[in-house]
């Protein structure tokens, strides 16, 4: 029987709150964006304010990422200040059995792999529903484009063998405009079976600045699940 919406919440904070406990003192963090990531937020907020740990800066994905860090407490820094990042924890939408991800149902997957490839180590954090065999299964690929290069974009990720749709907003009326200002074209393929050629594909259409394809880039993955009613995590 599929798990409530209630009980994958739990296993998303279960999820989030185990990921905050793999942060030590000192840390830069990249903070990543989504629901699952704020869990990890809040609970690293907690852990400051019970004085587990000290003098970590944060990283934020974006900027909803960059007000709940600021509610929770914690201290943040920025790419101008920082060469590395010593851990990144964010959520994915989809990942395969190679720990690839598909990001971005936030629209922030720009900003969040600028952090993950700059971490020494991406942790993913997901309900088991994110976990597929291929890529694509489940969610089409996000990729954020210039305005003004929308129809161009479109009509080369046709081309591509995709199809495109331009991501619209909820409680507004128009697209969804990104936190750099772009939109976001949401792109169904019907099979995805080199990752990492489609991303550089993606990336080398003119107006494209970044694709949800992370190939790569992830360490380890907690996955909240839920056994016998109770939510639990594991660790891949
Ligand atoms: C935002 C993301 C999120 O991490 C992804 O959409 C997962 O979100 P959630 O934890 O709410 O399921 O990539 O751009």
């Amino acid at each position: 029987m599929a798990a409530s919406p209630e009980l994958i919440k739990q296993a998303k904070q279960a999820v989030g709150q185990q990921a905050a406990q793999l942060v030590a003192s000192g840390m830069v963090v990249g903070l990543g964006t989504g629901s699952t990531a704020a869990f990890m937020i809040e609970a690293l907020g907690e852990r400051l304010r019970r004085g587990e740990i000290q003098g970590i800066r944060g990283v934020p994905t974006s900027f909803q990422a960059t007000v709940l860090a600021r509610q929770a407490g914690i201290p943040l820094t920025s790419l101008d200040e920082v060469e590395e990042i010593d851990l990144a924890i964010d959520g994915a939408d989809e990942v395969d059995p190679h720990k690839n991800l598909i990001k971005g149902g936030g629209a922030a997957h720009t900003r969040e792999k600028i952090v993950a490839s700059l971490a020494r180590e991406l942790v993913v954090v997901v309900d088991e529903s994110k976990l597929v065999e291929r890529l694509g299964s489940t969610f089409p690929v996000p990729v954020e484009v210039l305005p003004i290069a929308v129809m161009p974009v479109m009509r080369a990720l046709t081309k591509l063998g995709g199809q495109p749709e331009l991501r619209m907003a909820v409680k507004k009326d128009g697209p969804v405009i990104t936190d750099q200002g772009n939109m976001v074209v949401d792109v169904k393929f019907a099979d995805i079976p080199d990752p990492a050629a489609l991303e550089a594909r993606i990336n080398n259409i003119p107006g494209v600045v970044e694709n949800g394809l992370f190939v790569g880039l992830a360490g380890r993955v907690l996955v909240g699940h839920v056994v016998d009613g109770h939510p639990q995590v594991r660790v891949w």
